[in-house]
């Protein structure tokens, strides 16, 4: 299955889809995490040890790669192959944790936003293969919107989540990935709530997501602030916080699968 995750700054993006892999991977799904927000900070949610993100580099940022697998040698001017063999690299360049692979893209330029050079060529193809090629459970990480995707890859997804807080800018952010996301086609789209700190704040998110999927509420929880902090997963520090995510990753595979 395909998911993507996405939402305004902040909200909790990385934090969701680290317990989300680490469950997945538990419940004896293949993992395959990628960090596709220049903002870059899902192995720390996911759990992987310094020493083993130290390893890990983000693709759009290695030129060599994309000059040798687009054939754009300098000199060459705008010459280079737009579709690149990409198919080694999830696994050449991802770290793998607690049965997690995970793979940092880098910065992605928009598909509209006029940038034709070879690392971005060699993202893209390497999203579109992820998505429609690979037969792990692939979970993105990204950042606010889907525009970065281009048509032909972000449709590929089994389900996009669109992260929210008891705020009213959320939603905003929410609504207008929404209404793209409904253009270009994707089959399922899902709102989960995250922070929800009270019983005022549950109220706004059943307001404000009336009439949409709204597939979890998670608790504000001081927890998940204590493990960031310490700069671990808290998947690994809180009983509570893992049954949480079981039931979550049950839900998402019920979902998808079913
Ligand atoms: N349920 C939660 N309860 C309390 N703090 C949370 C919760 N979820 C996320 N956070 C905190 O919010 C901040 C942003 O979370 P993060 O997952 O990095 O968001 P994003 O990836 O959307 O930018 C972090 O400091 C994180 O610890
Ligand atoms: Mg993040």
């Amino acid at each position: 299955m395909k998911i993507a995750v996405t939402g305004k700054g902040g909200v909790g993006k990385s934090t969701i889809v680290g317990m989300l892999a680490r469950a997945l991977s538990e419940q004896s799904w293949k993992v395959l995490a990628i960090d596709a927000d220049p903002d870059a900070n899902l192995a720390s949610a996911i759990g992987v040890p310094p020493e083993l993100l130290a390893e890990l580099r983000p693709i759009s940022a290695m030129k060599d790669l994309a000059l040798e697998r687009t054939g754009a040698t300098p000199g060459s001017g705008a010459f280079f192959i737009l579709n690149p063999r990409v198919d080694d690299i999830p696994d050449r360049f991802s770290v793998e944790h607690a049965g997690v692979k995970l793979l940092a893209m880098g910065t992605i330029e928009h598909a509209g936003g006029g940038c034709v050079c070879p690392e971005h060529a060699l993202v893209r193809t390497l999203l579109r293969h992820i998505l429609t090629r690979r037969d792990e459970s692939v979970l993105i990480d990204m950042e606010a919107g889907i525009e970065h995707f281009g048509r032909g890859t972000i449709e590929s997804v089994d389900l996009l989540i669109i992260v929210v807080e008891p705020g009213t800018r959320s939603f905003q952010t929410g609504q207008q990935i929404e209404r793209l996301a409904r253009e270009l086609g994707i089959k399922q789209i899902c709102y989960v709530a995250n922070k929800v700190a009270s019983a005022e704040d549950q109220a706004f998110i059943l307001e404000h997501a009336a009439g949409r999927d709204l597939l979890l509420s998670m608790p504000f929880d001081r927890e998940v602030q204590i493990a960031d902090q310490a700069g671990v997963s808290c998947y690994d520090q809180s009983k509570d916080f893992r049954e949480r995510a079981h039931a979550f990753a049950q839900e998402v595979t019920r979902r998808v699968v079913h």
